[in-house]
């Protein structure tokens, strides 16, 4: 009795060690193995770049040029306005200006076990993308599992077919008419943000910090379009969505690291993930409603209401909530930081803000908000477009290879990750002259799209092929409808008290804010 006994106690022993035994060559495969190979793989295929190191690849070294960068940045004294630089790349990617004076224009770095091949040659990029449809990029899986809470599936980040669906689903939500419907609820939000200033104002406290209240009337502007925020619950999700946003990119990421954010930063993971289910299922019931609603008390002019309308083809609610997150994360803050910086731009070179008021009174005469007229106001287009050049707002774009591709003697393997660096090319003196950091929006006067570059890759503030921004109406409705009412309703100069020091937090942002001394008109 007591040696079968034995005898079952030592099988279980025996199946918990091979099973111990197979986790751990599973996990010494997928850490240290699998990343060797896929190295091995790149260099064989030539690229090279800084040496990593296990388990954090290049992440300290980026920590600690951060961190230099930062602490000199925001402990320098103000600066006159005409002394601010627009040189902003060292100051926004500190380790990849340091790399691309050793490697070049292409090279790979490391987060964590991930290999990363980092692009700042639109020649390249030009090269790489020749024949390779939206529908086979991917996107990088370590960012997949790291944004899951803000993105889940949607646009942002679902492949393949999925992407296809979603995308033909998705864009006739986002046409001109539709984007001009929303203009008087974009309107209405900006005015009250103006309310507000003007009642500053009069309280004897003209410096406002403009990147503040941009970004919540931002946030009320997409959560408006998106979903409608007459419902009650539309305030609650767009604060969890904030604070989500600032609990996962606040601290350095450990993205690319093994269980990385679990062990170095878990009660900022847990958080993170906990606002991830309240906001989905506050999501839920929003859309829910919405589906019980007759078709026709749909006829509003959202977002979730145009996806609902249509014609019988529909996402899933899982589908749809992931979706509404997408537009906030992809839709407010690019918005208001682009908002922002122009703010900061026209507030140095305040010639300009005369020559667009002349503008809008040449275009808009004394009507109010105009979509029409709005899209006529050239010179305002140029400054829009001098901006996400000098300040892009998303400042890079993301890839994944589903299949190996050629360029030139190189082979990207199947499987690489890429990453495209937009600040450097917009802030490339080889592909802009010699003036590239100055902010001249008349480059934009004789050529709208490409300013004047000398590649036509080389400026992409909403990225490059099948998978190019779904937003750029609806952003280019907000940005004028927005700026409009600001420039007829204050003139504005910078505060002694703004330090310049751009900064990444996923978008580009000013670190410290904008405050601004404002006029009434
Ligand atoms: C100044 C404002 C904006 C900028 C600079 C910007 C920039 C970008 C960039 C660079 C991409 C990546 C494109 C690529 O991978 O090639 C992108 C994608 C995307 N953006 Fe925007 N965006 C802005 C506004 C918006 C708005 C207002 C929305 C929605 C409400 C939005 C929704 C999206 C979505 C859903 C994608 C993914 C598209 C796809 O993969 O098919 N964006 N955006």
């Amino acid at each position: 009795m007591e040696f079968k006994q034995f005898s079952q106690v030592a099988i279980l022993l025996g199946m918990v060690v091979i099973l111990i035994f197979f986790v751990l060559c599973k996990v010494l495969y997928s850490w240290l193995v699998l990343p060797k190979l896929k190295y091995q793989k790149l260099k064989e295929n030539g690229f090279e770049g800084p040496a990593p190191s296990f388990p954090l690849g290049n992440i300290n070294e980026m920590k600690k040029e951060l961190m230099n960068t930062a602490s000199s940045a925001t402990s320098s004294p103000s600066l006159s306005a005409l002394k601010i630089s627009h040189d902003i790349h060292s100051l926004a990617f500190p380790y990849f200006a340091k790399w691309q004076k050793l490697h070049g224009k292409v090279f790979i770095y490391w987060l964590g076990t991930e290999p990363f091949v980092y692009i700042a040659d639109p020649e390249f990029i030009k090269k790489m993308s020749a024949g390779v449809m939206g529908k086979s990029w991917g996107k990088p899986t370590v960012f997949k599992r790291d944004r899951k809470a803000m993105f889940g599936k949607g646009l942002v980040m679902v492949e393949g077919d999925e992407w296809v669906r979603h995308r033909h689903l998705i864009t006739p939500a986002f046409t001109q008419a539709n984007v001009k419907g929303m203009a008087s609820l974009m309107a209405e939000s900006a005015k009250n943000m103006l309310d507000r200033w003007t009642a500053l104002i009069d309280s004897g406290n003209p410096e406002i910090n403009v990147e503040k209240e941009i970004i919540n009337t931002a946030g009320e502007i997409i959560a408006k379009t998106s979903f409608g925020i007459n419902y009650e619950n539309g305030e609650k999700v767009f604060n969890k969505l904030r604070s989500m946003q600032f609990t996962l990119f606040k601290s350095t990421r450990y993205v690319g690291v093994p269980y990385g954010n679990l062990i170095m930063c878990p009660k900022e993971t847990l958080k993170a993930h906990n606002l991830g289910m309240e906001i989905d299922s506050l999501l839920m019931s929003i859309i829910e409603d919405r589906k019980k609603m007759k078709k026709d008390d749909l006829a509003q002019h959202d977002l979730l209401s145009l996806l609902l309308a249509g014609n019988g083809k529909t996402l899933s609610t899982r589908e749809l909530v992931d979706e509404c997150k997408t537009f906030f994360f992809g839709g407010h803050e690019t918005t208001a930081l682009a908002l922002t910086w122009t703010l900061l731009l026209l507030a140095v070179h305040t010639e300009w803000q005369t020559q667009l008021r002349e503008e809008i009174k040449q275009v808009m005469g004394d009507a109010e908000i105009d979509p029409i007229r709005l899209a006529c106001l050239r010179k305002m287009g140029w400054v829009i477009n001098e901006v996400l050049r000098l300040y892009s707002p998303a400042p890079n774009v993301q890839r994944q290879t589903r299949e190996d591709i050629q360029v030139d003697n190189l082979v990207i393997p199947k499987g690489t990750n890429i990453w495209i660096d937009l600040v450097s090319m917009h802030h490339d003196k080889q592909l802009w002259g010699e003036d590239v950091n100055e902010f001249k929006p008349e480059r934009f006067k004789d050529d709208m799209i490409h300013g004047g570059c000398k590649h036509k890759m080389g400026y992409l503030p909403f990225g490059f092929g099948g998978r190019m921004c779904i937003g750029r109406n609806l952003t280019m409705m907000e940005y004028k409808v927005v700026l409009f009412l600001i420039l007829t309703n204050f003139s504005f100069s910078i505060s002694p008290n703004y330090r310049h020091c751009p900064s990444i937090m996923l978008s580009l942002r000013p670190t410290l804010g904008l405050p601004l001394i404002l006029q009434p008109l």
